[in-house]
C-alpha cells in the first residue's frame, strides 16, 4: 500500500466539486492504503475567519467526511493546527522555495486579484505549507482536483531543491492522483467558472448538506441552453453548462459521457435536470442525514480529531525532526 495524504479547507460546506474531485476518491483509496486526511485550518486562516465559525466548521466537516465514508478508526483524520510538525516544516520550505516560484502560482493571483498588497503574507506562502503537509509524512500519493496540480508541481520543486542543496535524498517526489473525469466541476450558473466555496452566491453550487428541495431547485435554475441534447460528446463542444451537467450526471451514474448522452439524445434539459436531481439526492441525502446524526454527539467528533492528531504526530514528528537536523537546527 501507499501513504496517501490530502486536505480540505474548513471554510463553508463541502460542495459537489469537492466531493467528485476529491472526497469520493479519498473514500475509495482507503482500501489497501494508509490514508491521512486533514482539515487544513491553518490554510483557512490565510483569509479572515471568524474564530467561532472556524471551530464550528472543522467539527462539521469532520462529521461530513465520516458520513461520506472516511473510516477514522482505520485511517487518520485530524485538523492541521493540532500537529505542530506542519508549521515547522513549512518554515523550512519557506526558506527553500524562491519568491519567483510563488509569483507564478495562478491560484494566488486569482485569489488576490488586483489588490495583492492587501492580502495576508500567509496567502502568498500557502503552497509551501501545503508541501509541508504532504512531506511531513513522506506521503507520495495525493488525491486532489485539477485546481491543485500547480501546487503539487511546486511541492516537487521544493523536494528537488531541498534534496539538492542538502545533498540528500530525504524527501520523495509526490504524485498527484487527479481524476480523469470531474476533476473540475463547474459553477451551475456559469460554466466558465469552477464550482467554489468562496463564490458569494450559493446558487452555483450544490452543498453536501443541501436538503432535497434545495437540490431540486438549484438544478432547476441551473444555466443550460435551448438546443436538444446531442447523441455524442462532440455535440457538446462550446456548450459549457450543458457539458458540465452531463459530466456530473455521468460520473454519478458511473457512465461515460457518450453513454449518458444516449439516454438523452434529442431531448431537452428538463429531462436531464430531473434525472440529475434524482441521482444527486440519491448520493447526497444519506451523507447529509448521517452528518446530522454524527453532529448530535460532538464529543465523538472531538475524540476522532484528538486521536487522529496523535496518530498523525507519531508519523510526522520523527520525519520533521530529521529534516530539522539536516538543515542544522540543534534540538
Ligand atoms: P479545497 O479545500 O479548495 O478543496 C478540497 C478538494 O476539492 C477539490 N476541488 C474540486 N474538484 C473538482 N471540481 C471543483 N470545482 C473543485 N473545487 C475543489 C480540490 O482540488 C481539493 O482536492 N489547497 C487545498 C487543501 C490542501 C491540500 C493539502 C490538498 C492543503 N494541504 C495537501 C492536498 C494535499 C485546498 O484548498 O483544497
Amino acid at each position: 500500500g501507499k501513504r496517501v495524504f490530502s486536505g480540505i479547507q474548513p471554510t463553508g460546506i463541502p460542495h459537489l466539486g469537492n466531493y467528485l474531485g476529491a472526497i469520493r476518491h479519498w473514500v475509495d483509496i482507503q482500501e489497501g492504503n494508509e490514508c491521512i486526511y486533514c482539515l487544513v485550518d491553518m490554510h483557512a486562516l490565510t483569509v479572515w475567519q471568524d474564530p467561532v465559525q472556524l471551530r464550528k466548521q472543522v467539527i462539521e466537516q469532520t462529521a461530513i467526511l465520516v458520513a461520506a465514508g472516511i473510516d477514522p478508526q482505520k485511517q487518520i483524520l485530524f485538523n492541521q493546527s493540532a500537529v505542530s510538525a506542519h508549521a515547522r516544516l513549512a518554515w523550512i520550505f519557506n526558506c527553500v522555495a524562491r519568491i519567483g516560484w510563488m509569483n507564478r502560482m495562478t491560484q494566488f493571483k486569482d485569489k488576490a486579484g488586483k489588490n495583492r498588497e492587501a492580502h495576508s503574507a500567509g496567502l502568498y506562502v500557502y503552497p509551501n505549507l501545503m508541501a509541508a503537509d504532504i512531506l511531513a509524512y513522506k506521503a507520495t500519493c495525493v488525491p486532489v482536483g485539477e485546481d491543485q496540480r500547480q501546487h503539487l508541481e511546486l511541492a516537487n520543486d521544493i523536494v528537488q531543491k531541498f534534496n539538492h542543496d542538502y545533498e540528500t535524498d530525504f524527501f520523495p517526489q509526490v504524485q498527484g492522483y487527479i481524476p480523469t473525469t470531474s476533476a473540475r466541476v463547474m459553477n451551475l450558473r456559469d460554466g466558465s467558472k469552477k464550482m467554489s466555496k468562496s463564490d458569494p452566491s450559493e446558487q452555483g453550487r450544490i452543498e453536501l448538506m443541501d436538503e432535497d428541495d434545495v437540490i431540486v431547485n438549484k438544478i432547476k435554475r441551473a444555466k443550460s441552453d435551448s438546443e436538444p441534447l446531442p447523441s455524442e460528446r462532440k455535440g457538446l463542444e462550446g456548450r459549457l453548462e450543458a457539458f458540465n451537467l452531463i459530466s456530473i450526471y455521468s460520473v454519478m451514474e458511473n457512465k461515460t459521457i457518450d453513454q449518458a448522452l444516449q439516454e438523452f439524445a434529442g431531448q431537452g434539459f428538463s429531462t436531464v435536470k430531473t434525472a440529475l436531481s434524482d441521482v444527486l439526492i440519491q448520493h447526497i441525502a444519506p451523507i447529509r442525514e448521517q452528518t446530522k446524526k454524527l453532529l448530535a454527539d460532538q464529543a465523538y467528533i472531538h475524540t476522532i480529531l484528538k486521536q487522529g492528531a496523535e496518530k498523525a504526530s507519531a508519523i510526522a514528528e520523527p520525519i520533521v525532526s530529521e529534516a530539522e537536523a539536516i538543515v542544522g537546527f540543534i534540538k
